[in-house]
C-alpha cells in the first residue's frame, strides 16, 4: 500500500517505554447506533522492552494512515516483534490486513477464538497461511519480552465478543499495565490521555454510558470475570477507548462491580416516552411532578429530543423505569418500540416498571410496553395508565398509582 503524507511526531510516551499510537476521533457521533456526543478514540499502544518491540491492537480502518504514522514516530515497523490482537471487532482490527505488510517479522498473538474470528473477518484479504501461524493463547499463557517485562494473557469472553482478551504486562522496572481493550473504556475524545488530566465526573459518566450501552447485557459474565482481573497487581489500565486509568483505578473497578451486579445507587426513577399530540407528554409531566414532590430523584426523556443511548444509561441506574407511548395502529409509537427493543437486548437488572399512554379509539401501546418489559424480568406494577384522547385535569391525578410504585420500589 503506497501512502504518502507529511511525517510528524504524533505518538505520545505515556509511561517509560509505553507509547500511545491510536487515533482520537473528535468527529464520530454515532458508534453502531450508540450516540457518542463526546467522540471516541481507538487506542493502540507500543511497548519497547530491550531489543523487543510489541504493538498492541490496531485502529478503525479509515484511520490507518494516522496509526501508521504514529507507529513510525516511535519505531521502524520492520523491527516490531509482536502484534497482540486483544479483540477483533473492526474498531480494533480494521487496520490488521493493512499493517501486516509493514511487519515482516512480527508474530501475531490472539486468543483461540480471536484467531478464528480474525480469519472469519479477513479471509478475503489475508492469506490463510498467516492465520495458521498466529499464536493462539489461552488463560494464563505468558510472553516474556525481556528486560523484566512479562505479558500474561487473560481471555475475557463476551467482554465484549467471544474473542476478547486482556493483556497484563508486569514490569520489574516500571508500572504493571493492563491493556484491557473494551473493558473500562469510554467513548470520549481527549487530548490528554490520563484519567486525572480530565474531568472525573465527565469520564465516569462516559464509562457508565459505555457500560450501559455495550456491556450491560453481559453483566453476569463480567461479575464472574472482574475478580480474576481485579486480582492482578494492576497499576495502570490502558483501554482501547477513551482515557487511561492511573489515579482512579479503584473507582472504575468499584463502578464495574456495582453495574455488573445491578446494584442501585438510590431509589430513583426515569420516565422515557414519546408523544403524538402531547397527551402522553401531559401524563409524563404529571407523573414526573408526582414523583418529584416526594423527593425521589427522577429524570424525564422525551424520545423525540433524546436518544436511546442516553436514556438506557439512566435506566441502568434507576430503580423504576416508567415507559409511555401513544397507541399508533393498535401498537407502539415507533420511537418507543425502538427504545424498548434496545432496552430488551441490554436487559437492565433489578427494576420495577410502570407503563402509561394515551389512545384514540383502540388501545394497544400500554399492553405492548408491559409485555416487552415483563419479558426481560422487569417487575411491572399491576396498574397502568391509559387515557383516551386528551387528558382532563381529573385524569391527571396519579397520587395513588405513584404510592403503589414507590412501595414496590422499596421492596
Ligand atoms: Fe471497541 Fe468491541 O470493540
Amino acid at each position: 500500500m503506497n501512502i504518502k503524507w507529511e511525517k510528524r511526531m504524533s505518538s505520545l510516551e505515556l509511561l517509560k517505554d509505553v507509547y500511545y499510537v491510536g487515533y482520537v476521533d473528535w468527529e464520530v457521533r454515532n458508534f453502531h447506533g450508540y450516540s457518542t456526543h463526546k467522540g471516541s478514540s481507538y487506542n493502540a499502544y507500543i511497548v519497547k522492552s530491550g531489543d523487543k518491540t510489541i504493538l498492541i491492537d490496531t485502529v478503525k480502518r479509515q484511520y490507518f494512515k494516522y496509526y501508521l504514522e504514529n507507529i513510525q514516530s516511535v519505531c521502524d515497523l520492520k523491527d516490531i516483534d509482536y502484534l497482540i490482537m486483544n479483540h477483533i471487532e473492526p474498531d480494533h482490527s480494521g487496520s490488521f490486513p493493512l499493517v501486516l505488510e509493514y511487519l515482516p517479522k512480527a508474530e501475531i498473538i490472539a486468543s483461540i477464538k480471536g484467531v478464528e474470528i480474525l480469519e472469519q473477518h479477513y479471509h478475503e484479504e489475508v492469506d490463510k497461511s498467516i492465520f495458521e501461524k498466529i499464536r493462539a493463547v489461552k488463560n494464563g499463557d505468558t510472553l516474556d519480552v525481556g528486560n523484566g517485562k512479562i505479558f500474561t494473557f487473560v481471555p475475557i469472553p463476551m467482554i465484549h465478543w467471544p474473542d476478547s482478551m486482556v493483556s497484563f504486562m508486569s514490569d520489574e522496572h516500571g508500572k504493571n499495565v493492563l491493556f484491557s481493550n473494551d473493558a473500562f473504556g469510554q467513548h470520549f475524545a481527549a487530548s490528554k490521555h490520563w484519567d486525572d488530566e480530565n474531568n472525573f465526573s465527565e469520564i465516569m459518566w462516559e464509562a457508565e454510558k459505555y457500560y450501559a450501552n455495550i456491556l450491560l447485557h453481559l453483566s453476569s459474565l463480567i461479575a464472574k470475570t472482574l475478580p480474576v482481573v481485579g486480582a492482578l497487581p494492576i497499576e495502570v489500565i490502558c483501554p482501547s477507548h477513551g482515557v487511561c486509568w492511573r489515579k482512579h483505578i479503584p473507582e472504575i473497578i468499584e463502578a464495574y462491580t456495582k453495574w455488573s451486579t445491578g446494584e442501585i445507587e438510590e431509589n430513583s426513577a426515569v420516565i422515557i416516552y414519546d408523544s403524538m399530540w402531547e397527551s402522553t407528554t401531559k401524563i409524563a409531566k404529571e407523573l414526573y411532578h408526582e414523583i418529584w414532590r416526594r423527593g425521589i430523584p427522577v429524570k424525564r426523556f422525551n424520545l423525540t429530543s433524546s436518544d436511546y443511548s442516553d436514556a438506557i444509561t439512566e435506566a441502568m441506574k434507576a430503580k423504576a423505569i416508567i415507559i409511555g407511548s401513544p397507541t399508533l395502529n393498535r401498537g407502539l409509537f415507533p420511537s418507543v418500540a425502538e427504545y424498548l427493543c434496545y432496552q430488551k437486548g441490554l436487559k437492565p437488572m433489578n427494576k420495577v416498571g410502570l407503563a402509561f399512554g394515551s389512545y384514540g379509539w383502540s388501545r394497544g401501546a400500554v399492553r405492548a410496553i408491559i409485555s416487552e418489559m415483563e419479558s426481560t424480568g422487569i417487575a411491572m406494577l399491576d396498574d397502568s395508565i391509559e387515557i383516551q384522547f386528551v387528558p382532563k385535569p381529573s385524569d391527571l391525578n396519579f397520587k395513588e398509582i405513584v404510592d403503589k410504585l414507590v412501595k414496590k420500589m422499596e421492596v
